[in-house]
């Protein structure tokens, strides 16, 4: 006991600190996951305020990084979402590895995410729900697109989302308008089924505050999780 001490780190917790993560910290990390998901969304400083490096990891274990956008975000079962092109290298991967770790990033409000866990598909229904929401230049482009494949020219994609306008009677120079464009087969959705989520606030000073949660309880049962803060 060191009343002195004890006395600096009182008052320092005020002022270098801020409120943190929560003390205890919440024993259920995503509905706080969900909050800054929404206030980064609402804050109007991101133009893709969603954006999220997706980590994934070939069949030797190198691993790859990319950003996409994650489109998804469930509480329960907890979990976050994304789209894509499945033959793409991260989809094969995915499909491949069946896991994978994600970043996100709100520089302005100091503030990661991070999630690892185990991948499986989106449905063909959700799939072709978020599909339909898409611009038609950009549905065009998903039938268009052999995604992560050697492409020898910029005129050789414009001449095959030209094709695909064709086919869908779609004036690629005004692309506005309905038109029914099914979702391409190959095209679909991912799920990450948080298995650890690692939440990281910054402070003054890089008094930074960390936790993680790791669930104990297995995939399709309530979510349970064992929450641990870390040195930042
Ligand atoms: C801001 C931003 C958002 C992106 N969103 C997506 C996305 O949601 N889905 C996607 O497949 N690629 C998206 N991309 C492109 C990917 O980063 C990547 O280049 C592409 O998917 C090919 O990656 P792969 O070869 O590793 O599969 C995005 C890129 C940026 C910079």
């Amino acid at each position: 006991m060191n009343p002195v001490l004890d006395a600096i780190v009182s008052a320092a917790s005020r002022t270098l600190c801020g409120e943190g993560l929560g003390e205890p910290l919440p024993a259920d990390p995503m509905p706080l996951v969900k909050e800054w998901y929404d206030q980064a969304k609402a804050s109007g400083k991101y133009a893709d305020f969603d954006a999220m490096t997706l980590c994934t990891v070939d069949d030797r274990g190198m691993p790859s990084a990319r950003i996409v956008l994650c489109r998804r975000l469930w509480t329960d079962p907890p979990s976050i979402g994304f789209f894509t092109n499945r033959d793409s290298r991260k989809g094969q991967e995915l499909d491949g590895a069946k896991r994978a770790a994600c970043v996100l990033h709100w520089p302005s409000e100091q503030r990661q995410v991070r999630i690892e866990g185990s991948v499986e598909r989106l449905s063909d229904d959700e799939s072709d729900a978020y599909f339909q929401q898409r611009a038609v230049i950009s549905r065009l482009g998903a039938w268009a697109s052999q995604q992560s494949r050697p492409l020898p020219s910029r005129a050789d994609l414009l001449r095959a989302v030209a094709e695909q306008a064709m086919r869908f009677g779609v004036d690629l120079l005004k692309p506005t308008g309905t038109h029914a464009i099914p979702r391409p087969p190959n095209w679909g959705g991912y799920r990450v089924h948080a298995q650890s989520v690692e939440l990281w606030m910054g402070g003054t000073g890089r008094l930074h505050d960390r936790a993680k949660w790791t669930r104990t309880s297995p995939i399709g049962t309530p979510a349970q999780w064992h929450a641990t803060r870390l040195w930042p």
